[in-house]
């Protein structure tokens, strides 16, 4: 019986995007507000298992405090803190890395993702970045984790950590976290492949949507989606094989908030020039708040960093103590 505990994070390794607003933040904030504990991490660690620029890891971990904050989560009712300023992440990331099986991170599918064709090339780090993640969400003894659908094998691996620790040790110290994938856009998909996840750290596709982008830019870039030449469907059954137009679908339902039967009840039968423009108009809509928000905290990085260095203290005080105690059980 553990507390119940929030946390999730995201990598500082550029924009965000659409995805990991419909996908992440947007969850985070309901969850905050909801009144749930909640602890929001900025990844910098998950960052350098590719190639980060010093200078560009420092301004994409501010703009991603500031994209938390832009969009809802308030440094007092959430801890928001950058992973590499608490060192327990790491040092029970280690522990982790002799828990976990390399049979299990052998099938991480994100893994064999971003490493390519050329593994031999990667990092340690990417390998090994799922028991790391483990140990991020962990070391706060957290029991639910709100992530996009691209996620799920992760916050499973951590179960079979949290479970295999307790087991070995015969003991109840960890919970068995809970990913939490829930809305209408758990796996928004590219605008000009539907086949493919929208990714901040995909440098090939610019057809993304960045929380930075002005109203124009959204507007061009649904509007080239890409789409198939068919109306929309009369049923939520009808867009089963179309997968650009069930992405757009998904998205409208849920910047709407409306579920997809609403949104094929208002649009059955139209055309796509004419449901692209009320879609932009939504994302204009909800993004531009958040955009200018963003752009006022940018101008202070002085008090982002005190708001990180507030947050990183108060994590601390959290995980270091369940660091000891899982230390204590191994018999340091
Ligand atoms: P990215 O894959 O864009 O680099 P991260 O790996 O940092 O982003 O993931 C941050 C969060 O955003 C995770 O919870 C992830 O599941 C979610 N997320 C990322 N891309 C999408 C997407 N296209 N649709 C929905 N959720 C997403
Ligand atoms: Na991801």
């Amino acid at each position: 019986s553990f507390k119940h505990r929030v946390f999730s994070g995201i990598q500082p390794s550029g924009n965000l995007t659409l995805g990991n607003y419909l996908g992440a933040v947007k969850r985070f904030v309901e969850m905050q507000d909801s009144g749930i504990e909640t602890i929001y991490c900025v990844v910098d660690l998950h960052a350098i298992t590719v190639w980060q620029d010093p200078e560009k890891l420092r301004h994409a971990t501010r703009e991603l405090a500031a994209a938390y904050i832009a969009c809802g989560l308030d440094p007092t009712r959430s801890i928001l803190f950058n992973q590499s300023q608490v060192s327990a992440h790491a040092e029970l990331g280690w522990l982790f890395n002799c828990v976990a099986r390399l049979g299990w991170m052998n099938r991480m599918t994100q893994f064999k993702d971003k490493a390519g064709k050329n593994a031999e090339k990667a990092s340690l780090g990417l390998y090994a970045y799922p028991s790391l993640m483990a140990a991020d969400i962990l070391t706060y003894q957290a029991t639910h984790v709100p992530v996009g659908e691209d996620q799920k094998q992760h916050v499973e691996l951590a179960r079979d950590i949290a479970g295999k620790f307790n087991h070995d040790y015969g003991t109840e110290y960890f919970p068995l976290p809970e990913p939490i994938i829930e809305g209408a856009a758990t796996r928004v998909m590219s605008l000009r492949d539907g086949t493919k996840k929208m990714s901040k750290s995909d440098p090939s596709d610019l057809s993304r949507i960045n929380l930075t982008d002005d109203a124009d830019t959204i507007a061009k870039k649904i509007k080239k989606a890409k789409t198939d030449p068919e109306p929309l469907p009369d049923s939520v059954d009808g867009l089963d094989g179309r997968p650009e137009a069930k992405n757009l679908v998904s998205i409208y339902a849920a910047l709407s908030g409306k579920s997809k039967a609403d949104v094929i009840a208002e649009f059955a039968g139209q055309q796509f020039g004419a449901f692209k423009p009320a879609l932009a108009d939504l994302a204009v809509a909800e993004l531009s708040p958040i955009t200018a928000r963003m752009s006022d905290l940018m101008a202070d990085p002085a008090e982002i960093d005190r708001i990180l260095g507030d947050g990183a203290d108060r994590a601390a005080a959290l995980a270091e103590p369940v660091l000891a105690g899982a230390k204590d059980v191994m018999g340091f």
